[in-house]
């Protein structure tokens, strides 16, 4: 078979194993080529269990700390699974590399398909934990998902972007066309704000960090952490402001509730970590971002600061997290590795820049050409050294 891209409503609907496993192999390659050498060895995560680690910021995180520190790496996703003729989701092909590439460094992996919101998926964590005789000391949790059934209730909820008060008026572009259509979003009804945090805020994270604890599975001094954007005012109406936001914010509260308790149980810490607006499968579909990425990718290019998501963890690992001393964050108590994107002098000219973006111009006033190249790379195409021209024998393995 040769394998194309089928894009529908800025969704890329297949992926393609061979591109796949290069773009891993390609952040594998990074972080070894940063890694470095640890005097004090107890300051480096040993067990790391990663909640969202098959795309994105879950893997990039689960790449730093195995290939970085040689981590063991317990993953949990939700994939669809490749069938002989029919394609699996990317993150399905990023976790098979992931295993493969691991293990030829000697170096465990455990991957779990699983539904990270069941308490299920908490038993086989822990019980893999507790027979490999391990305590997690870090977790990631980089989960991005539509839908979440409460395991107490059964009910199924679901998350909308949607502003909070005012409609949400702006421009949204056709990937493919390259076409602008302006669209209105409505404000939210305070049940969809609900429903949005019962999804995308911190219930979930809390309930994986109480059962770990209460199961004794989590080594002393060990940290949590879990992903948010904040993201230029530009953005904040239909973000930061809106349901997503709303979200964001019970998931940052909830950092300060898990901080206590496992100051308390395990000497341990739990941060939120605000991290830099990219391309991923959960961020493409947020109106106004493929403009504001164009554009940053640009500017962040021209001033020498641009970052992907493994750039970005590498970052978090070594000169946050594990650099030896106490977690630098802000006043609110947030790790910030945004700050190259937010950086006052990049903000201004993204917004100047933003107010003259047309149809016709955006190829040269922004950088779309890199935002679809990484929208193709982050499903296995676009991939550079992958010979698309080349049959695929089978899409059930890699
Ligand atoms: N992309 C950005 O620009 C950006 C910026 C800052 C912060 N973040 C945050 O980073 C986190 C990860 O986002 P991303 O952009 O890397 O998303 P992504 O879509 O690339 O990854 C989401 C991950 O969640 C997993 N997942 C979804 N539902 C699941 C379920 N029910 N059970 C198990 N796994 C499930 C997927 O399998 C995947 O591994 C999110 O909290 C997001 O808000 C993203």
């Amino acid at each position: 078979m040769i394998i194309k891209p089928l894009v529908r409503s800025n969704m890329c609907l297949n992926a393609h194993p061979v591109g796949c496993v290069k773009d891993v192999e390609r952040q594998i390659n990074y972080i070894l080529s940063k890694k470095k050498s640890f005097d004090n060895a107890a300051d480096k995560p040993k067990t790391v269990l990663v909640l969202g680690c098959s795309t994105g910021y879950g893997l990039a995180s689960r790449i730093t700390a195995a290939f970085g520190f040689e981590a063991t790496t317990i993953g949990v996703s939700f994939e669809r699974e490749g069938k002989e003729t029919k394609s699996a989701t990317p993150g399905w092909y990023n976790n098979l590399a992931f295993d493969r590439a691991a293990k030829e460094k000697g170096l465990k992996s455990i991957t779990l398909n699983v539904d990270a919101f069941s308490d299920e998926a908490r038993t086989q964590v822990i019980q893999l934990l507790q027979e490999m005789n391990l305590k997690a000391d870090l977790v990631i949790y980089s989960l991005a998902s539509p839908v979440r059934t409460d395991p107490e209730t059964g009910i199924l909820y679901r998350s909308v972007l949607k502003p909070i008060g005012e409609s949400f008026v702006g421009n949204t572009i056709d990937i493919i066309t390259s076409k602008f259509s302006s669209i209105e979003v409505e404000p939210a009804t305070p049940e969809e704000v609900q429903n949005t945090v019962k999804v995308m805020g911190g219930e979930d994270w809390e309930r994986w960090i109480n059962q770990m604890q209460a199961a004794d599975v989590l080594a002393v001094g060990s940290k949590t952490v879990a992903y948010s954007y904040i993201g230029p005012e530009l953005s904040h109406s239909i973000y930061r402001d809106g349901t997503i936001g709303e979200a964001k914010k019970h998931l940052e509260k909830t950092a300060t509730k898990l901080n206590d308790l496992m100051q308390k149980t395990v000497k341990g810490e739990a941060y939120v970590s605000i991290n830099k607006g990219l391309v991923t499968r959960s961020s493409t579909v947020i109106p106004v971002m493929p403009f504001y990425i164009s554009i940053l990718y640009k500017i962040m290019k021209e001033n020498g600061t641009h970052e992907g998501c493994i750039e970005q963890c590498d970052r978090l690992f070594n000169d946050r997290l594990y650099s030896g001393k106490p977690v630098p964050v802000d006043e609110n108590g947030l790790i910030r590795v945004d700050e190259l994107e937010m950086a006052p002098e990049i903000q201004k000219e993204v917004a100047e820049m933003m107010e003259k973006i047309t149809e016709e111009n955006l190829k040269e006033k922004s950088d779309f050409n890199s935002f679809l190249h990484d929208f193709y790379i982050i499903h296995g195409f676009d991939v550079e050294g992958v010979d698309y021209g080349a049959k695929v024998a089978r899409l059930d393995a890699i």
